[in-house]
């Protein structure tokens, strides 16, 4: 019997690359999806596979995510208002849809009793400098009125939901934590890096680093970060638990840039902007953010070991081609 997994998000950059790699697995794959930061593009050398399905909803949308949950054998659950700039430009919807949307897919899961994955992010960890970091590590966050701070409470309560339905009602549940992920398809107008950097770059334009650039960061590939999600959830032990899936290469911002500037062969100059600039009055930021994935490594004998370089280079190959093929 061939399994049918459920992506929410599938057109997104992360879940569309998710419905690659079921696919490619044998996994018959239905995305579910309402196009608000994700594209018809990423999914769309699918359309003819008769493995794939796509379906325009959204997971506020309670009777349909029940009858795609009911439909399907394992459940990924990614559709989210994702980033920080994304959550401070529209806070209210980005809040329903990161938590009544959670609850929506983890009703029908209970319902219908189907394994689910969940995925949340880094910015649990908040402003701590405690690095790198341990899955049960304290949080740090800032003041709930700095509305930078309620992504990461956002995917805090998603967290907790998908622990108290594992925990109270025996429903499998997994939450993987991931990094700055970065690949192909990856859009830079909500506050991105790496995508901002490459369009930059390739525009011949200055790089905007902000802040004084020393801030550094681990960018993972979005190859490695599917192959993980797969392989969690095929380990039972994993049920229940929460994970880290992170590369383990730090880089500082504007070391990033040169990087950047680098491999496309760009004229491009850098320069900094202070990131109240970008963000308004009392930013908050951290000046590193690394993960300890000793845990990942452990369950299911998965490192993320693609490196920056090859990363990079795939995308700027991308944004040719999209430039090219608008
Ligand atoms: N990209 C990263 O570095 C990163 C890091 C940590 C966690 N994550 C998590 O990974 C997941 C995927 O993120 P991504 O980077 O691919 O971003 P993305 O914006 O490309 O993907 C999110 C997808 O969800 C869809 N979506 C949003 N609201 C929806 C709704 N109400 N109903 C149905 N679909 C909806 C969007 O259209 C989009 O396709 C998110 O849950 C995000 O929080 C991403």
């Amino acid at each position: 019997m061939t399994m049918r997994a459920l992506v929410t998000g599938g057109a997104g950059f992360i879940g569309s690359h998710l419905v690659d790699k079921l696919v490619a697995e044998g996994y018959d794959v239905v995305a579910l999806d309402d196009l608000s930061t994700g594209r018809y593009r990423n999914i769309r050398h699918l359309l003819d596979n008769n493995h794939f399905e796509f379906v325009t909803a959204s997971v506020l949308d309670a009777p349909r995510v029940d009858a795609e949950v009911a439909r399907a054998d394992v459940v990924y659950h990614l559709a989210a208002a994702v980033g920080v700039q994304l959550i401070v430009d529209r806070p209210l919807q980005s809040l329903i849809t990161n938590i009544k949307g959670t609850e929506n897919v983890l009703d029908a899961a209970q319902k219908h009793r189907k394994k689910i994955m969940l995925t949340s992010t880094s910015e649990i960890y908040g402003k701590s400098q405690n690095g790198p970091f341990k899955e049960d590590d304290d949080r740090l966050l800032g003041s709930p009125r700095k509305l930078r701070w309620s992504y990461s409470t956002s995917k805090a309560v998603d967290e907790i939901l998908a622990f108290v339905y594992y925990k109270e009602l025996g429903l499998p549940t997994i939450v993987v934590r991931l990094f700055n992920t970065i690949g192909p398809r990856q859009v830079g107008q909500y506050g991105m890096v790496v995508p901002r950097f490459i369009t930059q770059a390739l525009h011949g334009e200055p790089l905007r680093v902000y802040g004084d650039g020393r801030q550094s960061r681990s960018f993972t590939s979005v190859f490695d970060v599917v192959a993980a999600m797969v392989r969690t959830m095929e380990v039972p032990e994993a049920e229940g638990e929460v994970f880290n899936v992170a590369s383990h290469e730090e880089i500082a911002i504007r070391e990033l840039a040169e990087l950047v500037i680098q491999r496309t062969g760009s004229p491009s100059s850098i320069t900094y902007v202070p990131f109240e600039e970008v963000y308004g009055e009392s930013f908050e930021d951290m000046s590193r953010r690394a993960a300890d994935t000793t845990k990942l490594e452990r369950f299911t004998g998965f490192r993320c070991e693609t490196t920056l370089p090859d990363t990079v280079d795939e995308m700027i190959k991308y944004a040719r081609e999209s430039l090219r093929n608008p």
